[in-house]
């Protein structure tokens, strides 16, 4: 059995990320009529950086789905600094159902990937931040009347467009097959092999991705506007020299009026009022940044149920059932444990 992960918007296919939203709704819809974690098998929620809406939309989930999420500090842990990360994986892939990480590099959560048998959740890396944009595509799916709609829909995203928000609008927009447009200063814009791939999958799926120092043009006619702080976390350090060029990229009431008349605005929040935001957009009436961090909650448990199920984890898991699939041991019989 092939153990699959989820590091980045593209480790789904157009298909499966479908799936996923789909059972988001009816997740969502009964909250309480799924405990595939029944146990209860826990899932290790780790965190290098700081965190709200990443440790109690996954420690929620995972006891809404009758689970026990093992909060995990990062910096007590000391992951890849007190020990490997190769090694921190062998212990949890042995005791976990599955492993939810906040960190850094991109790297890391690969590596940890490869050595365990249980499913790896990236919870935000420097590159990508998966798991909010499909909250954000489930926020949109709803608003517009379904996951099909998503297809042709524009999304506008305004300033830091080398950030893993803007990287992870790319991938998972195009896989939903949206019309993505990232609007960021020149000396801000994605990674070119994130860019590359993103054009690769909407030629797949007949979504569009494009970057842009055009505010206007950006905004035009757009159903989705969403922006993210100019300074994400790591960054800290250069906050002062982070303004100057954004600040153009301010999504205001004169941005919000040149996109679609029923466009919703996102942020993944924090929110910095009065910086990448006004007031009046992010606490106005197109605002759904509240039903956004809502929906983190029910379209990750959507994922870790998709997940577990690909992973051998039974549909219905009977009070004291035991799984021989996610057994601890079975790290060791992949070669992967010690
Ligand atoms: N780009 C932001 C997202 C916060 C949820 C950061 O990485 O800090």
């Amino acid at each position: 059995m092939t153990v699959r992960h989820f590091l980045k918007d593209s480790s789904v296919s157009p298909g499966e990320q479908a799936q996923i939203l789909n059972l988001a709704l009816k997740v969502k819809a009964h909250r309480w009529n799924r405990r595939p974690l029944t146990g209860p098998r826990a899932v290790a929620v780790l965190t290098d950086k700081p965190t709200l809406r990443t440790q109690l939309s996954f420690c929620v989930g995972v006891a809404e789905l009758g689970g026990y999420p093992m909060f995990v500090d990062g910096k007590l842990a000391g992951v890849g600094q007190r020990e490997s990360v190769a090694d921190v994986a062998r212990v949890l892939g042995r005791q976990v159902s599955a492993i939810v990480w906040r960190t850094y590099g991109q790297d890391r959560i690969e590596e940890m990937a490869a050595h365990v048998n249980v499913p790896v959740i990236n919870a935000l890396t420097d590159d990508f931040h998966p798991c909010q944009v499909l909250a954000d595509l489930l926020t949109v799916a709803e608003h517009r009347g379904g996951v099909k709609r998503l297809r042709g829909a524009k999304l506008a995203y305004f300033g830091d467009g080398a950030n893993n928000m803007a990287h992870s609008y790319l991938l998972g927009g195009a896989t939903a097959g949206m019309n993505v447009v990232i609007a960021t200063p020149d000396g801000y814009r994605p990674k070119a092999e994130i860019l590359t791939e993103a054009q690769a999958i909407a030629e797949v799926t007949g979504a569009q991705v494009s970057v842009t120092a055009d505010v206007a043009a950006a905004a035009s006619a757009a159903d989705v506007v969403a922006t993210d702080t100019w300074v994400s976390m790591g960054q800290e350090g250069d906050a002062a020299a982070r303004r100057a060029p954004f600040v153009p990229f301010r999504v205001d009431d004169a941005l919000m009026a040149a996109a679609a008349p029923e466009a919703i605005f996102l942020h993944c929040l924090p929110a910095y009022r009065g910086n990448e935001v006004t007031e009046s957009v992010i606490d106005g009436p197109q605002s759904r940044v509240w039903d956004e961090a809502e929906n983190r909650l029910h379209a990750q448990k959507a994922l870790l149920i998709w997940l577990l199920r690909q992973a051998g984890l039974k549909r219905v898991a009977p009070a004291g059932s035991y799984d021989a699939a996610m057994m601890p041991s079975a790290g060791a019989a992949m070669g992967v444990g010690s």
